[in-house]
């Protein structure tokens, strides 16, 4: 069974009632459950962690190299756009690493365009809102079970 951790960096915690425009009305909990129903139904197993500390999700990050996690699904808000920390960290996990943003930040103002974590993913999902997450699942679990599409 796959092991899938899920990470979201800060003010994530306030989906819902954060720039509906943006990020639609879905609240962080409905993110979870729409990446954990995908997960759950391909038969692996989610675990995720939302934090407001870039410290927190580089050391957590750190402990997925050792784990058992076997792919990350990372959301890192605002740090994606120069976190370069996380980028570093995230560039030691070996395993599938697939990066979403509820937004199409490309679209948006120009310090959003640029994610410094792309780099380091095997791929980025941009502007699906909750829609983006099963995908993100499905993305993972091909490059984990080496299944190309
Ligand atoms: C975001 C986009 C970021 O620019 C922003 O800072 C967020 C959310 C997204 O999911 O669209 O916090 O990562």
């Amino acid at each position: 069974m796959a092991n899938i951790l899920l990470l979201h960096g800060p003010n994530l915690s306030q989906l819902g009632s954060r720039d509906p425009e943006q990020y639609g009305t879905a609240t962080l909990d409905d993110v979870v459950a729409a990446a954990r129903a995908a997960a759950e139904a391909e038969g692996a197993e989610l675990t995720h962690l939302q934090t407001e500390h870039e410290g927190e999700l580089v050391s957590r990050i750190h402990d997925a190299r050792t784990d058992g996690t076997d792919i990350v699904i990372v959301n890192a808000g605002a740090w994606s756009h120069y976190s370069y920390a996380i980028r570093d960290a995230l560039e030691l996990l070996t395993i599938p690493k697939v990066e979403v943003h509820l937004s199409n930040i490309t679209a948006r103002e120009p310090f959003r365009h640029t994610s410094v974590l792309t780099a380091v993913c095997d791929g980025a999902i941009l502007g699906f809102g909750i829609d983006g997450y099963p995908l993100a699942v499905r993305a993972g679990l091909n490059l984990h079970d080496g299944v190309s599409t």
